[in-house]
């Protein structure tokens, strides 16, 4: 056939392509895209593929051209339970070095970043879902094509997306659907699904909740990216993960972790962000110590001097916060609570120590505890939203769900009075990502 544009129509679009997705296009996915913007021409799109690749470069995102020509440039190939092996490992690894003693005022959050029609995302939140059935879990998937992110949305699947479904561990998770399987609904509201482009867009964007990650699983995606622009993608996830995290990428894909110094490369094409693991002995890990949250009031000061130098008390109790943040993110709950006696003591109006001392009981498994701490905090500001979130939380587990309700609404009333984009203090998302995620609990009216 000849093409309205001839080669050279076609060398611009596959350049504005590349451009446009910041993709390094391989000779197959190059013809489809040739092609697809063969098919726009033929449907009066545009009159010529030259015009046709200026377009690309100047549309906007919304554009159908742009759209179309994305989608051609997208290689949906995926599965559940794709590369098992690594799979498991990464849920051990995760239960080894972050769930224990995760911190207890946000959920556990995970991100299949290029997720293709969702199956990688599902995986995910199904493998943690029974693994760590107690913990509190945010799965997002992303990707730059709209239209497979609305079949991921659909969550039905059939073929080649269940040839390893028997692999995934024994439950209630896929459900019989004619002649395919839909992921049960108690899985698909841990997950949400959003159109981002790892090259082109911002990274990390807490707006869109890409931030802040525990886990990030990004496989099979950064083979398709312009070479150039692979440390930056690199570096934009590494900073969308919090300071002790895991990433998983493809084994094909591991050297690109050398772009980020702060990743130590583990077995399987695992990378850990933070500092390096523990050596494990004949299997066993060493046990975090029982933690001894102190009783409310918190005793006498001596035993628990605050590690600061400095004189003055603002400072002191700003470093003190700090220090016992760093310290519950790395599940070193005894040396969270030693900080936070002091700073109660030195700042009894501040909620902020009473919120963490919170977050230090339930990561101790004291939910008690927690929610009497979690009180206090709201006694102080009864709009505190990582308070009304956690104390929701509690309350889900005790199945009280009307009064997690009334939590999570008052949580909800703060947040709309908040600039939208503005970070919420805790929770490292903004308040319009977090007013999303507490109406996604409420709808599903607080059943976990
Ligand atoms: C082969 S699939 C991988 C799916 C899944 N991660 C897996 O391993 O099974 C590659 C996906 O990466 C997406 N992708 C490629 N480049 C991207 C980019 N720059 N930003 C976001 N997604 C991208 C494609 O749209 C496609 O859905």
């Amino acid at each position: 056939m000849s093409r309205p544009g001839g080669e050279q129509g076609a060398e611009a679009i596959a350049l504005a392509a590349e451009q446009r997705f910041g993709l390094r296009l391989h000779d197959g996915i190059r013809r489809a895209v040739v092609a697809a913007a063969l098919r726009l021409v033929e449907e009066g799109a545009s009159p010529d593929l030259t015009e046709l690749a200026a377009r690309i470069a100047s549309a906007g995102a919304s554009d159908p051209v742009v759209r179309a020509v994305q989608r051609a440039a997208s290689v949906g190939e995926t599965s559940l339970m794709r590369m098992p092996e690594q799979l498991r490992a990464l849920v051990k690894r995760a239960g080894a070095e972050l769930v224990r003693g995760a911190p207890a005022w946000r959920p556990f959050r995970i991100w299949s970043a290029g997720c293709a029609t969702g199956e990688e995302a599902y995986t995910l939140a199904i493998l943690f879902r029974a693994a760590f059935p107690e913990l509190e879990l945010e799965v997002v998937g992303s990707d730059m094509n709209g239209e497979a992110l609305a079949t991921a949305r659909r969550a039905l699947y059939a073929g080649r997306s269940l040839r390893n479904a028997r692999l995934l561990p024994e439950g209630p998770w896929l459900l019989a659907a004619g002649e395919g399987r839909r992921v049960a609904p108690e899985i698909r509201r841990l997950v949400r699904f959003v159109e981002h482009n790892l090259v082109t867009d911002p990274l990390p964007d807490p707006a869109l909740g890409l931030s802040g990650f525990d886990v990030v699983v990004c496989r099979n995606v950064l083979i398709y990216l312009d070479p150039a622009r692979t440390a930056r993608v690199i570096r934009g996830i590494t900073a969308a993960m919090r300071p002790r995290s895991i990433l998983a990428l493809a084994p094909s894909e591991c050297l690109a972790a050398r772009h980020a110094e702060e990743l130590a490369v583990l077995p399987r094409a695992l990378l850990l962000r933070g500092p390096p693991p523990a050596p494990e002995e004949a299997g066993a890990r060493p046990q975090v110590a029982p933690a001894r949250v102190p009783e409310h009031p918190p005793g006498p000061p001596a035993p628990a001097k605050p590690p600061s130098r400095s004189p003055e008390p603002g400072r002191a109790i700003e470093e003190l916060l700090q220090e016992a943040r760093r310290a519950l993110d790395r599940g070193r709950i005894d040396d969270a609570a030693r900080l936070l006696a002091p700073a109660v003591l030195q700042a009894p109006d501040d909620p902020r120590p009473r919120f963490l001392l919170a977050s230090a009981a339930e990561a101790a498994g004291n939910k008690g505890r927690a929610l009497e701490e979690l009180r206090r905090v709201l006694f102080l500001d009864g709009g505190h939203v990582p308070a009304l979130l956690s104390a929701a939380r509690l309350l889900d587990a005790e199945r009280r769900a009307k009064d997690a309700a009334r939590h999570r609404r008052r949580a909800l009333e703060s947040l709309a009075a908040m600039p939208q984009d503005a970070t919420v203090p805790e929770l490292e998302i903004t308040a319009a990502a977090a007013a999303r995620i507490a109406r996604h609990a409420l709808a599903r009216g607080g059943a976990r």
